[in-house]
Parts: C-alpha cells; sequence; structure tokens
C-alpha cells in the first residue's frame, strides 16, 4: 500500500474513508474539528450533538456522507477520539482504527493529530498495520473484491522533508510487521523450515543485508546437537538462519545487538504429543523467528545507526521413528550435558544452542524472541508477554520501549530458588522443571546459556498469536515485538553516550 502525506485541504481530498481525529473532552470545542465542520458545512457538529459524542479515547462516529457530495468528496467520515494524551502509542492505535476501517475500500485520508515526526510515523505504521489482511490462501468470492491501495495523511501545512522521512519510516515498518504477520499466518506445510530460510534469504537481498543459510549437514559441522535432537522426528530438513545489518558508518562504540528467535514451524509436542486442541494452532511457534527477521529488515530499511544481527533455528517437532525421547541425554554446543524430560519443552532446546552461537558474536546486548511456554499465557494473559533480563538497565530500557509502542510487557523474576529444579542427576541439566513457575525455570534453563551477556528474553506465547481481533493487534499473527525491539534500537546510540 501506498502511504502519502499531503496537505490538499479537506473539500479536494477524494478517499472512500476520511478520518478525523477528536481530543479533548468536548468535540465541539476542537478547533480543528470546527474548521472541518465548515468545511463539511455543519454536518459534523450536527451528527455530534445528536449522537452525543464525547470523543472519548478510543470511541468512534461514523457519519455517511452520501448524497453530500459537494462539501467533501470523501464518502464517509469516521471521527475518533483521542483523549487528551496524544501520545505515541495513542496515535498509532488511531492509526490503526483508521487501517482497519477502510482495509476493504480502495482509498483513505486521515487528518494527522499532530505535526511532530515521531507521532506522524506512528499513525503511519498503524495505518498500514491495521489495513492488514490475510488472503493468500482464499480463492473465487473468498477473494477481497477491494483492498486498501492508498492512505493519504493529511497535514494542514506543506509537509517539511523531515516529516516526509517519517511517513516513509511508518511504511518501512508497517511492512515488516505485516511481513511476520504473513509468516506466522502460513500454514505449516508450506512454512518448512527450508522455506522460511528462503523467505529470509529473498527479503535480506532485497534490504541489502547478508543472510547465511546452514542445512542440516551444515548444522551438523556448525555443531548444534541440542537443536538437532528436536529435528530428529522430522521429515523435513532443520535451518539456521544468520542474517546481518552493518550500518554504512559504524564510529567506534555503535552498539552491537543480536536478535535470537524460535523458529518452531510446527509444533506437534513430540513423543510427549500435544492434545489435538493445543496443536491446533501450533504453527505459530515460530513467531519469534518472524518477529526477529522483520525486525532486522525494517532496522536495515531504517538505516538505524546500530549493528544487528537475526538468529533464527529453525524445524518443526515431530514424532518421527527416528524422534528424540524422555530420558534422552545430548550434548550442546556449550559443551554442557542435557537430559531431555518432556519433547514439547523443545524451544528452550533449539534456544540454547542458538543463544550459544549468539554469544560467540560478543553482543552488547542478547535479545530473543519466543513463544517459549503455555505458563507465561497464565500467568499473563494473551495479550501481554513475560519479559527477562538478567540486566536491571536493559529490562527497564526495554519496559520503557513496550511503554512508548503499546506492545504490552511484564518482568517475571529470574528467581535463583526455581533453579534447584534444573538439576539432573545423570546430566548436567535437565530441560524442565515442574508445572509452576514454568515460565520461569524455561527461562532459567535459557540463562544457562549466555553466559555475562546483557541478555533479555521475551516470553510472546500469548500475543504472537490471537484467537480474536484485540486492541490494535488482529486475529492470527501479529507480529508482536518488531514495534518495541525497533524503539529500543532507535534509543540505543543515545542511552550509550549517556552512559559513557
Ligand atoms: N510452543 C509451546 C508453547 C506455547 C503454548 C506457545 C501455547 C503458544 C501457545 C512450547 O513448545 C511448549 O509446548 N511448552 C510446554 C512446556 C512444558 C512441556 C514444560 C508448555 O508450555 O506446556
Ligand atoms: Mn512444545
Ligand atoms: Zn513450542
Amino acid at each position: 500500500m501506498k502511504i502519502v502525506l499531503s496537505n490538499e485541504g479537506l473539500a479536494s481530498v477524494a478517499a472512500d474513508w476520511l478520518v478525523i481525529p477528536v481530543s479533548g473532552s468536548k468535540p465541539l470545542n476542537d478547533p480543528l474539528l470546527q474548521k472541518f465542520d465548515r468545511t463539511l458545512g455543519g454536518v459534523l457538529a450536527a451528527h455530534i450533538k445528536d449522537e452525543s459524542f464525547e470523543g472519548k479515547r478510543g470511541s468512534s462516529l461514523h457519519i455517511s456522507m452520501s448524497g453530500r457530495s459537494g462539501a467533501v468528496r470523501a464518502k464517509q467520515v469516521l471521527l475518533v477520539g483521542l483523549g487528551d494524551n496524544v501520545s505515541e502509542a495513542a496515535v498509532r492505535v488511531l492509526g490503526v482504527k483508521a487501517g482497519r476501517t477502510a482495509a476493504t475500500q480502495n482509498s483513505l485520508a486521515v487528518v494527522a493529530p499532530s505535526t511532530d515526526p515521531a507521532l506522524l510515523r506512528a499513525l503511519t505504521d498503524g495505518i498500514g498495520t491495521g489495513s492488514y489482511q490475510f488472503t493468500r490462501y482464499l480463492t473465487g468470492n473468498r477473494v477481497p473484491k477491494k483492498q486498501l491501495s492508498k492512505a493519504t495523511v493529511l497535514l494542514e501545512r506543506k509537509p517539511s522533508a523531515e516529516q516526509k522521512h517519517a511517513v516513509d519510516e511508518g511504511a518501512i515498518i508497517a511492512d515488516a510487521v505485516n511481513f511476520a504477520r504473513d509468516l506466522v499466518n502460513s500454514p505449516p506445510n508450506d512454512l518448512t523450515a527450508t522455506k522460511l530460510a528462503q523467505l529470509a534469504k529473498a527479503r535480506s537481498a532485497q534490504a541489502r543485508i547478508d543472510c547465511k543459510i546452514w542445512d542440516k549437514k551444515g548444522i551438523e559441522k556448525l555443531g548444534m546437537p541440542l537443536f538437532l535432537a528436536v529435528n530428529r522426528g522430522s521429515y523435513e530438513e532443520p535451518r539456521f538462519i544468520h542474517m546481518t545489518y552493518k550500518p554504512k558508518s559504524a564510529p567506534a562504540g555503535t552498539p552491537r545487538v543480536v536478535f535470537v528467535g524460535k523458529g518452531l514451524t510446527f509444533d506437534s509436542g513430540g513423543l510427549c504429543l500435544k492434545p489435538a486442541a493445543s496443536m491446533l494452532d501450533m504453527k505459530c511457534d515460530m513467531a519469534g523467528a518472524a518477529t526477529t527477521i522483520a525486525t532486522i529488515i525494517a532496522a536495515a530499511e531504517l538505516q538505524l545507526p546500530v549493528e544487528v544481527h537475526a538468529l533464527v533455528g529453525s524445524t518443526d517437532n515431530m514424532t518421527g521413528s527416528n524422534a528424540y525421547r524422555p530420558g534422552d541425554v545430548f550434548p550442546t554446543r556449550d559443551g554442557k550435558t542435557v537430559e531431555i524430560i518432556n519433547t514439547d519443552a523443545e524451544g528452550r532446546l533449539v534456544l540454547a544452542d542458538v543463544l550459544t552461537y549468539a554469544r560467540e558474536l560478543e553482543p552488547h546486548y542478547l535479545i530473543d524472541h519466543a513463544t517459549l511456554t503455555g505458563a507465561c499465557t497464565v500467568a499473563l494473559g494473551s495479550y501481554r508477554a513475560g519479559l527477562f533480563s538478567n540486566d536491571e538497565r536493559l529490562l527497564d530500557a526495554y519496559r520503557q520501549a513496550g511503554e512508548t509502542t503499546g506492545e504490552q510487557l511484564w518482568p517475571l523474576p529470574l528467581d535463583e530458588d526455581l533453579r534447584d529444579e534444573l538439576k539432573s542427576s545423570i546430566a548436567d541439566l535437565k530441560h524442565t522443571g515442574s508445572r509452576l513457575g514454568g515460565a520461569i525455570t524455561a527461562a532459567l534453563f535459557l540463562r544457562e546459556f549466555v553466559g555475562n551477556t546483557r541478555w533479555a528474553h521475551l516470553d510472546i506465547a500469548g500475543p504472537a498469536f490471537l484467537e480474536k481481533t484485540q486492541a490494535s493487534m488482529p486475529k492470527g499473527g501479529t507480529g508482536f515485538g518488531v514495534l518495541t525491539a525497533l524503539q529500543f534500537l532507535r534509543g540505543l546510540p543515545k542511552r550509550r553516550s549517556s552512559s559513557a
């Protein structure tokens, strides 16, 4: 979709939908609204009074313009309440609402609630992600007749170069988030590890970044025995993906951030088979990989002044005759041995070897995204990710980034008391604890492989994939984490220089 910035007057905007934000508690006192109302011949004020529309944050009022052509060439007008707080997150919600409303029409115009570039960027990425639809597997009359192809963000004055740039950035970000969603929504018979690697490679070429891929033999040589243990029951080959983005100019002190994503294209549970109902959505078990890949692509296209790596271990977790078993013991890339307890706790095994590889890149920050535990959704619900870190300042920075974007995170503790649950009598470690504190013992297991690296782990089992649309997140794959990861990267150079 094309998203452009324009200062053409309201009367000349031809769009299927025109979205006008309303701030404050008395819409009729809003000077911007008054101005539009004059353009529209008093229609807005009349509707606002009729419907007692108060412009509360999240509320909206739909006004059909049919039969009223002349005043404005928009077919439908939507007033959206912004509340008093014009934050980045609130403006993003406005964009999503506008995008969603017009998703199955051709064109949309949105009045910018602010001229601030950061807010214009958020409005734009909101429009782009709001209009997302996954239609690739539909045929015949199930194919939507129309889809949003052009959105215009309206400013009063001629847009500056900086403002135009912000809108271009918003479009890049939306594209990346939607790419992550496409990957998550793709069915597991199509999106195998091989296919995921191919897609990562193709996107890397477009973004002009490096992308190395290892096949099964390559991974054997590289030395990732725990990762390969998970692949044993599978007909499909595993893939290890390493993408690298280096900014054009990298002065000394340029931060290096390594992202790691869990890339289970399908999780049957292995021999410790999941019940059918829990297995149904397990194509989403590569959401961490999708977030990781989308983040580095956007970081490169935005030319952020940070070195970024994206690492993905990808396979499915199946029950073939060579499948790994409870009771098996495997070595790790790190050298430690691990006793397998439950083959459905496969994600942490793949991540252990990939985190070890990540550590070898000597990152300033190591961030993993993983749909790791059902326990995390029991603790926090479906809309919030669990955030773990071995570094207070990294934890704060990431929380702050989430606060800014509106993606919900919550810190969970790496309780030393629970570490005892990972003690094995025959190997260095076992890989699961009891049912209690399951998200924490999973994180503690990962921590064994990161050494002294500053590390954060996001358990996105809840918000990565949703049964129904919720707030700004769509049903199905959400691309959760991309926005916050980009926000975190954006804040890094500043943070490092101020802490030096
Ligand atoms: N992929 C699942 C976690 C998951 C559950 C993701 C629900 C998304 C929605 C993970 O591999 C898993 O099966 N974890 C087990 C761990 C247990 C066996 C220790 C779980 O959470 O039950
Ligand atoms: Mn599992
Ligand atoms: Zn899994």
